[in-house]
């Protein structure tokens, strides 16, 4: 696909098509309405919705206030994946005859058009206490508390939240299971948890290992994805768990299940697969699964698990796993995984950058009825 440059910001205007899904919670009635406007170039899809709010239509109904990506307020969803709509620049999508259809936000319920509900994220967020705890303590003699940037590089990503909703729009664990304490929950649970003036992490930790905790993630990826601001909810949750095992609380199947992975790789330098099942759900739940893993093991799909086949550079992991704990990358320090979600903040943006975000494949149409309707 390509991209026409953007002329210089307010030297001409563009044709804008939206589709809207509007919606009343109050008479249940929906309908895809379409919209066109004529915007300046510079225009994002908040600025478009203004104006079809201003010149068209006064009865369409959406959230905003800051207009510059820093209250959280205009989440919602353009061809079915969460955006901020003061972030969302309409120049390349017009230029590519788009016409993006635009729905509030999933796993939230609608109130009207655009606007969700945010009790149940907000009573999430409550639930994960984020203060810090004892609480305020004045320092000694007076002094400030100093930290240094690498004990606050742990919580760095998380801290920039700012209380949007996308993940959680996208969230797929939440879609089936609305308990779920979810990415933007957990996300705010592990920046207090990887503060070092905390003084609870371990209970904490308990807290998010319970039901419907951090090992209820599918790791699909999405809130990391979606999330305007670099937070990497997954990345969090990730350090939750490596923070949780360090501190020996690994009773969930999760965490058995993820030091199994380790143990596997450092003795023999591939994943056990058939010992993964007594190691992390135990004999009762392995004689349940034997029928299903001879069935496999006729199939020739299962490996015999005696002797364990041991890798021919097995010494490569094992040299890999003792440097790992030479430099005391235990906990959040061994999580690595995060830093790509941080290139994915556009501070300034490129003149003639296509926004693939919106536009590649990962973008699915959304013309079918937005969630939580009917
Ligand atoms: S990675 Fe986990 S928390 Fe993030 S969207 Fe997927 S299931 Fe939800
Ligand atoms: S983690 Fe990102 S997407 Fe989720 S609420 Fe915070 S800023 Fe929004
Ligand atoms: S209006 Fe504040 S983040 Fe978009």
């Amino acid at each position: 696909m390509s991209h026409a440059m953007a002329p210089a910001p307010g030297s001409t205007t563009i044709d804008v098509k939206l589709k809207i899904w509007r919606y009343s919670a109050a008479t249940g009635e929906r309908e895809l309405a379409d919209y066109e406007v004529e915007a300046p170039d510079w225009v994002t899809l908040l600025d478009v919705l203004d104006l079809i709010k201003d010149k068209v239509d006064g009865t369409l109904a959406y959230r905003k206030s800051c207009r510059m990506m820093i209250c959280g307020s205009c989440g919602m969803r353009m061809d079915g994946a969460a955006v901020l709509a003061c972030k969302t620049r309409m120049w390349d999508i017009v230029q590519a005859g788009h016409v993006p259809v635009i729905s509030a936000m999933g796993n939230l319920p609608i109130v009207k058009d655009l606007v969700v509900d945010m009790e149940p994220f907000w009573s999430k967020m409550r639930a994960m206490k984020p203060w810090l705890q004892p609480g305020y303590t004045e320092p000694p003699d007076g002094k400030e508390y100093l930290h240094s940037q690498e004990e606050m590089n742990v919580i760095h990503k998380e801290a920039l939240c700012i209380n949007c909703g996308c993940c959680v729009s996208e969230c797929n664990s939440m879609e089936s299971d609305p308990e779920f304490l979810g990415p933007a929950a957990l996300a705010k649970g592990m920046r207090f948890v990887g503060d070092p003036r905390e003084r609870a992490q371990v209970e904490r930790l308990e807290e998010y290992n319970s039901e419907h905790g951090i090992w209820d993630c599918t790791r699909c990826y999405f809130c990391t994805e979606r999330c305007p601001k670099g937070v990497d909810p997954r990345d969090a949750i990730a350090k939750l768990g490596a923070e949780s095992v360090k501190e020996g609380i690994d009773r969930d199947m999760g965490a058995k299940h993820a030091k199994w992975f380790v143990h596997s790789a450092k003795t023999t330098g591939w994943l056990r697969e058939t010992e993964l099942v007594p190691k992390t759900q135990g004999i009762v739940s392995s004689i349940k699964e034997m029928k299903f893993a001879m069935g496999l093991a006729v199939k020739g799909k299962v490996p015999p698990p005696f002797p364990p086949h041991v890798a021919e550079d097995v010494k490569q992991s094992r040299a890999l796993y003792d440097l790992v704990k030479e430099q005391g990358r235990d906990g959040a320090a061994g999580i690595v995984q995060g830093e790509r979600a941080l290139a994915h903040i556009n501070l300034f943006e490129e003149p003639d950058a296509a926004p693939a975000s919106l536009l590649g494949p990962e973008v699915t149409p959304g013309e079918t009825p937005p969630h939580g309707e009917g």
